[in-house]
């Protein structure tokens, strides 16, 4: 695996395989990678000739109370975790490469799309999430990206940018990993004291009570939410949303549009997020 640093030898090292027409597949993160990351890379695999990974912290997306100071970077170990799962190329820039001056020019997802769920609590997330990855996309110009459902929303963002500003690449949305016990593999797992990490699985349990509600035939979302909140809280979480929504924009059902119920809950100073898809 050949590791950048800088946008000219990525861009150098990737002018071949493009001559060549080699199909290139791209897997943003920002790095402390787990299982669910790497499952991406060996998806990425599947899509192309060429793999390429990034790992950037990019601080347009954290909050001004946000974990930016605190996100583990854990360089050495990522490295040869993506070796070893065969990815060719991994960009890793520092800030002063990504941002040299401030990054004015950013893009405005649509509000109907950010002021929702994890937008509602984390303003300007999706904004630098967005931007950020415009920007890599131009650096790397792949023709397929790979993206977490565990994220769902920032699928929803980028699939609706990246079809909005016409731009020529497939994005495809892998399933989530999980621990033995249904909890969401996540950077910020790693947060949890001893006794959070054994309550944390009840955030996907209460996900699949709702999922096997829907499936007896409930129809009544409002009480399903209600119960499953009232079930978090009553063990020391202090949920955000648990709610039931279209997969295709995340907006209340509406015919029979294929649904999804995404929730997201503090544990105590962590904040963990989760969804399913409802057959
Ligand atoms: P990060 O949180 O590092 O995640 C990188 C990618 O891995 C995202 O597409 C995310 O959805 C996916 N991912 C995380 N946990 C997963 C899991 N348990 N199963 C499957 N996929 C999982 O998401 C970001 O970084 C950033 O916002 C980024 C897109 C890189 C832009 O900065």
């Amino acid at each position: 695996m050949q590791i950048h640093s800088t946008i000219a030898g990525l861009r150098a090292a990737l002018a071949d395989a493009r001559l060549k027409a080699a199909r290139i597949a791209f897997a943003p993160t920002m790095g402390n990678l787990h299982d669910g990351h790497i499952a991406l890379m060996r998806q990425a695999r599947k899509h192309a000739d060429v793999v390429v990974a990034s790992i950037f912290v990019n601080r347009l997306q954290f909050g001004p109370r946000e974990d930016f100071d605190k996100y583990p970077r854990t360089f050495e170990n990522d490295c040869a975790r993506l070796a070893e799962a065969g990815v060719d190329h991994l960009f890793a820039p520092d800030e002063q490469e990504m941002y040299p001056t401030p990054q004015r020019y950013q893009v405005d997802p649509d509000p109907a799309h950010t002021d929702i769920l994890d937008g509602a609590s984390r303003p300007g997330h999706f904004r630098g999430v967005a931007t950020v990855v415009l920007k890599l996309f131009n650096i790397v110009q792949p023709q397929v990206a790979l993206f977490g459902k565990k994220d769902y929303q920032q699928v929803m963002v980028l699939r609706n940018m990246t079809r909005e500003l016409a731009l020529p690449i497939e994005i495809i949305a892998g399933e989530t990993t999980r621990a033995d016990d249904g909890l969401a593999l996540s950077s910020r797992n790693g947060y949890l004291s001893a006794a959070e990490r054994a309550e944390a699985p009840r955030l996907h349990r209460q996900l699949v009570w709702i999922r096997e509600r829907i499936a007896a035939g409930e129809r009544n979302f409002l009480l399903l939410e209600t119960e499953a909140v009232a079930e978090l809280a009553a063990h020391g979480w202090q949920p955000d949303y648990l709610t039931i929504r279209r997969r295709s924009n995340l907006q209340p059902p509406a015919g029979d549009e294929p649904l999804v119920v995404l929730g997201a809950a503090k544990l105590g100073n962590t904040r963990l997020i989760d969804n399913l898809e409802i057959e």
